[in-house]
Protein backbone atom coordinates (compact mmCIF):
# COMPACT_ATOMS: atom_id res chain seq x y z
CA UNK A 1 0.00 0.00 0.00
CA UNK A 2 0.71 3.24 -0.22
CA UNK A 3 0.93 5.75 2.28
CA UNK A 4 -0.27 9.66 1.56
CA UNK A 5 0.16 9.73 -2.40
CA UNK A 6 -1.89 12.76 -2.54
CA UNK A 7 0.56 14.83 -0.91
CA UNK A 8 1.52 17.91 -3.47
CA UNK A 9 1.45 18.38 -7.13
CA UNK A 10 5.19 18.32 -8.27
CA UNK A 11 5.54 15.01 -5.99
CA UNK A 12 2.38 13.32 -8.39
CA UNK A 13 3.96 14.96 -11.30
CA UNK A 14 7.22 13.47 -10.25
CA UNK A 15 5.64 9.99 -10.15
CA UNK A 16 4.00 10.11 -13.55
CA UNK A 17 7.34 10.92 -14.88
CA UNK A 18 8.72 7.56 -13.32
CA UNK A 19 5.78 5.56 -14.76
CA UNK A 20 5.53 7.08 -18.31
CA UNK A 21 9.31 7.51 -18.85
CA UNK A 22 11.79 4.32 -19.41
CA UNK A 23 15.71 4.02 -20.78
CA UNK A 24 16.18 5.33 -24.07
CA UNK A 25 12.93 7.47 -24.04
CA UNK A 26 13.04 11.66 -25.25
CA UNK A 27 11.69 14.30 -22.33
CA UNK A 28 11.37 17.66 -22.58
CA UNK A 29 11.76 20.21 -19.23
CA UNK A 30 9.81 23.16 -20.61
CA UNK A 31 11.05 25.37 -17.54
CA UNK A 32 14.55 24.55 -16.95
CA UNK A 33 14.89 27.14 -13.62
CA UNK A 34 17.62 25.78 -11.16
CA UNK A 35 17.62 21.85 -12.68
CA UNK A 36 16.11 20.14 -10.73
CA UNK A 37 13.37 18.64 -12.99
CA UNK A 38 16.06 18.45 -15.48
CA UNK A 39 18.47 16.32 -13.42
CA UNK A 40 15.60 13.89 -12.49
CA UNK A 41 14.28 13.49 -16.18
CA UNK A 42 18.25 12.64 -17.07
CA UNK A 43 17.54 10.07 -14.89
CA UNK A 44 15.12 8.49 -15.49
CA UNK A 45 15.62 8.23 -19.59
CA UNK A 46 19.33 7.03 -18.78
CA UNK A 47 22.52 7.28 -21.28
CA UNK A 48 20.27 5.95 -24.48
CA UNK A 49 17.97 8.55 -23.95
CA UNK A 50 17.56 12.50 -24.38
CA UNK A 51 16.74 15.49 -22.64
CA UNK A 52 15.89 18.43 -23.81
CA UNK A 53 15.56 21.83 -21.11
CA UNK A 54 14.46 24.96 -22.40
CA UNK A 55 14.52 28.77 -20.46
CA UNK A 56 14.66 32.68 -20.78
CA UNK A 57 17.35 32.92 -18.25
CA UNK A 58 20.88 32.58 -18.31
CA UNK A 59 21.23 31.55 -14.68
CA UNK A 60 18.82 28.76 -15.34
CA UNK A 61 21.50 27.47 -17.83
CA UNK A 62 24.25 28.21 -15.61
CA UNK A 63 22.82 26.44 -12.30
CA UNK A 64 21.44 23.68 -14.22
CA UNK A 65 24.75 23.04 -16.21
CA UNK A 66 26.51 23.02 -12.66
CA UNK A 67 24.12 20.41 -11.37
CA UNK A 68 24.13 17.86 -14.15
CA UNK A 69 27.56 17.86 -14.81
CA UNK A 70 27.81 16.16 -11.53
CA UNK A 71 26.28 13.25 -12.40
CA UNK A 72 28.01 13.06 -16.23
CA UNK A 73 24.30 13.33 -17.66
CA UNK A 74 25.89 16.62 -20.14
CA UNK A 75 26.57 14.23 -23.47
CA UNK A 76 22.56 13.31 -23.86
CA UNK A 77 21.12 16.19 -22.19
CA UNK A 78 20.62 19.60 -24.44
CA UNK A 79 20.22 23.02 -22.37
CA UNK A 80 18.66 25.43 -24.38
CA UNK A 81 18.03 29.30 -23.72
CA UNK A 82 15.17 29.69 -25.78
CA UNK A 83 11.28 30.04 -24.74
CA UNK A 84 9.67 26.79 -24.60
CA UNK A 85 7.35 28.13 -27.30
CA UNK A 86 10.08 27.56 -29.88
CA UNK A 87 10.78 23.91 -28.55
CA UNK A 88 9.88 22.79 -31.56
CA UNK A 89 13.16 24.29 -33.58
CA UNK A 90 15.24 22.00 -31.44
CA UNK A 91 13.41 18.67 -31.32
CA UNK A 92 13.46 16.41 -34.44
CA UNK A 93 12.66 13.39 -32.79
CA UNK A 94 9.20 11.88 -31.13
CA UNK A 95 8.79 13.07 -27.25
CA UNK A 96 7.26 10.63 -24.78
CA UNK A 97 6.92 13.64 -22.21
CA UNK A 98 6.96 17.28 -21.17
CA UNK A 99 6.66 19.22 -18.18
CA UNK A 100 6.14 22.58 -17.32
CA UNK A 101 7.08 23.00 -13.56
CA UNK A 102 5.53 27.17 -13.66
CA UNK A 103 6.08 30.93 -12.49
CA UNK A 104 8.93 32.03 -11.28
CA UNK A 105 12.28 30.97 -9.39
CA UNK A 106 11.56 30.84 -5.77
CA UNK A 107 15.35 32.35 -4.94
CA UNK A 108 14.94 34.34 -8.11
CA UNK A 109 13.48 37.04 -10.01
CA UNK A 110 10.02 37.31 -9.50
CA UNK A 111 8.92 39.11 -12.00
CA UNK A 112 10.88 36.98 -14.75
CA UNK A 113 6.98 34.29 -14.62
CA UNK A 114 6.17 32.21 -17.54
CA UNK A 115 2.92 34.03 -19.36
CA UNK A 116 -0.12 32.43 -20.25
CA UNK A 117 0.50 33.22 -23.62
CA UNK A 118 3.76 32.06 -24.15
CA UNK A 119 2.68 28.86 -22.00
CA UNK A 120 -0.07 28.44 -24.07
CA UNK A 121 2.06 28.07 -27.53
CA UNK A 122 4.70 26.16 -25.63
CA UNK A 123 1.76 23.74 -24.48
CA UNK A 124 0.55 23.31 -28.11
CA UNK A 125 3.74 22.84 -29.47
CA UNK A 126 4.48 19.88 -26.63
CA UNK A 127 1.11 18.54 -27.87
CA UNK A 128 2.64 18.32 -31.80
CA UNK A 129 5.77 16.97 -30.49
CA UNK A 130 4.19 13.88 -28.21
CA UNK A 131 3.94 10.42 -29.54
CA UNK A 132 1.11 8.41 -28.32
CA UNK A 133 0.83 7.17 -24.88
CA UNK A 134 3.52 10.32 -23.85
CA UNK A 135 2.15 12.95 -21.93
CA UNK A 136 2.60 16.74 -21.10
CA UNK A 137 2.39 17.72 -17.54
CA UNK A 138 1.99 21.67 -15.97
CA UNK A 139 2.34 22.32 -12.60
CA UNK A 140 0.58 25.86 -12.04
CA UNK A 141 1.11 28.11 -9.75
CA UNK A 142 -2.49 30.48 -9.12
CA UNK A 143 -1.39 32.24 -6.01
CA UNK A 144 0.30 35.17 -8.14
CA UNK A 145 -1.27 36.97 -10.37
CA UNK A 146 -0.05 36.06 -13.59
CA UNK A 147 -0.10 32.40 -12.86
CA UNK A 148 -3.76 32.68 -11.74
CA UNK A 149 -4.09 34.15 -15.40
CA UNK A 150 -2.16 31.14 -16.85
CA UNK A 151 -4.40 29.05 -14.87
CA UNK A 152 -7.44 30.04 -16.54
CA UNK A 153 -6.16 30.19 -19.93
CA UNK A 154 -5.17 26.72 -19.71
CA UNK A 155 -8.47 25.52 -18.17
CA UNK A 156 -10.34 26.85 -21.23
CA UNK A 157 -7.77 25.49 -23.74
CA UNK A 158 -7.51 22.09 -22.37
CA UNK A 159 -11.44 21.50 -21.72
CA UNK A 160 -12.14 21.97 -25.77
CA UNK A 161 -9.32 19.29 -26.43
CA UNK A 162 -10.72 16.35 -28.42
CA UNK A 163 -11.50 13.28 -26.09
CA UNK A 164 -10.61 11.27 -28.74
CA UNK A 165 -6.86 12.27 -28.97
CA UNK A 166 -6.34 13.59 -25.65
CA UNK A 167 -7.10 12.05 -22.07
CA UNK A 168 -7.16 14.91 -19.96
CA UNK A 169 -6.67 15.91 -16.00
CA UNK A 170 -7.07 18.48 -14.09
CA UNK A 171 -6.10 17.47 -10.15
CA UNK A 172 -6.38 20.59 -7.27
CA UNK A 173 -5.59 20.22 -3.27
CA UNK A 174 -9.12 21.71 -2.65
CA UNK A 175 -9.06 21.65 1.38
CA UNK A 176 -5.39 23.34 0.80
CA UNK A 177 -4.61 26.68 2.24
CA UNK A 178 -2.41 29.55 0.10
CA UNK A 179 -3.12 28.27 -3.21
CA UNK A 180 -1.70 25.55 -3.59
CA UNK A 181 -0.40 24.38 -7.16
CA UNK A 182 -2.61 22.18 -9.59
CA UNK A 183 -1.53 19.60 -11.76
CA UNK A 184 -2.73 19.40 -15.56
CA UNK A 185 -1.78 16.48 -17.38
CA UNK A 186 -2.62 15.44 -21.25
CA UNK A 187 -1.98 12.08 -22.53
CA UNK A 188 -2.11 11.21 -26.04
CA UNK A 189 -4.32 8.16 -26.54
C1 LIG B 1 9.25 27.35 -11.20
S1 LIG B 1 10.66 27.64 -12.17
C2 LIG B 1 11.09 26.04 -12.75
C3 LIG B 1 11.73 25.15 -11.71
C4 LIG B 1 12.63 24.11 -12.31
N1 LIG B 1 11.93 23.15 -13.14
C5 LIG B 1 13.53 23.41 -11.31
O1 LIG B 1 13.55 22.17 -11.28
O2 LIG B 1 14.24 24.12 -10.59
C6 LIG B 1 10.07 28.39 -13.64
C7 LIG B 1 11.13 28.74 -14.66
O3 LIG B 1 10.48 29.03 -15.91
C8 LIG B 1 11.29 29.92 -16.61
N2 LIG B 1 10.55 30.53 -17.73
C9 LIG B 1 9.75 31.61 -17.72
N3 LIG B 1 9.23 31.81 -18.96
C10 LIG B 1 9.74 30.84 -19.76
C11 LIG B 1 9.60 30.53 -21.14
N4 LIG B 1 8.80 31.25 -21.93
N5 LIG B 1 10.27 29.45 -21.63
C12 LIG B 1 11.08 28.71 -20.82
N6 LIG B 1 11.25 28.96 -19.50
C13 LIG B 1 10.59 30.02 -18.99
C14 LIG B 1 11.74 30.91 -15.54
O4 LIG B 1 12.88 31.61 -15.98
C15 LIG B 1 11.98 29.97 -14.35
O5 LIG B 1 13.34 29.60 -14.30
Amino acid sequence: MINNYFTNAVNIAKDICKRKLDNGDTAVDATMGNGNDTLFLSELVGYSGRVYAFDIQQTALKNTYEKISKNGSLEYVKLINDSHENMDMYINDKVKLVVFNLGYLPKGDHSITTTADTTLLGLKKALDLIEANGVVILVVYCGHEEGSREKNVLEDYIKNLSQITYNVVKLCFANQVNSPPMLIIIEKR
